[in-house]
């Protein structure tokens, strides 16, 4: 069974291949570090039956982050102070040899959970994410996140739309 874990030790990210090098090595390298930090949380995807060190088919990165009013799309900018709370989707991929298979939703809808469970904790007027390039930016338009205006890479979803995924089911991994 699939399952979402915090990274840790008994993850295997020196194998993890998502065809982008700086995703790779931010596995590799930085994400421990900045757990450590408390810079960004790192999520994997794994199945929990394999055995460690246990191959990691996807993961994700969130952090608290602050926006300013112009950084948030007109139809939610209204009456909002210059500086706004809000959460960051750092990063988010999966192992090249699953992708395609729906596993990039599974842990997009994961994080959107964790997001909204984050937001009741400490406010934050919605997710961001900056998308690596235009073909990043259009699986994250289908969820429904939006370009932040003259940033086309720069996306936005309302808190109210990820408490929606989050209530639809999601953080059953
Ligand atoms: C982008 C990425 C996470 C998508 O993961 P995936 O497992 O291949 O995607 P899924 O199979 O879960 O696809 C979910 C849905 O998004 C769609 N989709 C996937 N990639 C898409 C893309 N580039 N553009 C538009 N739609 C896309 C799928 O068709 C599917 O739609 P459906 O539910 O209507 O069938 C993955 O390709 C990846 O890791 N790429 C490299 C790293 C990267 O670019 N990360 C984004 C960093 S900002």
């Amino acid at each position: 069974m699939l399952k979402i874990e915090t990274l840790d030790g008994g993850h295997d990210r020196e194998r993890f291949d998502c065809g982008v090098e700086a995703l790779n090595l931010y596995l590799r390298q930085t994400a421990r570090q900045h757990i450590a930090k408390d810079i960004a949380r790192t999520y994997v995807l794994v199945d929990e039956e394999s055995r460690a060190p246990k191959p990691v088919l996807g993961f994700f990165t969130l952090s608290i982050c602050q926006v300013f009013a112009e950084d948030i799309p007109p139809k939610w900018a209204k009456k909002l102070p210059k500086s706004i709370p809000a959460i960051r989707l750092g990063r988010l991929a999966v192992a090249k040899a699953r992708q395609g298979s729906g596993l990039g939703k599974t842990i997009l809808v994961e994080a959107l959970y964790r997001t909204a469970r984050a937001a009741e904790i400490a406010a934050g007027i919605g997710l961001f994410v900056d998308a690596k390039d235009h073909k990043a930016a259009a699986f994250y338009a289908k969820f429904g996140f939006q370009e932040v205006s003259g940033t086309p890479l720069k996306l936005f979803l309302p808190m109210e739309t990820v408490r929606q995924f989050a209530a639809a089911g999601a953080g059953k991994n």
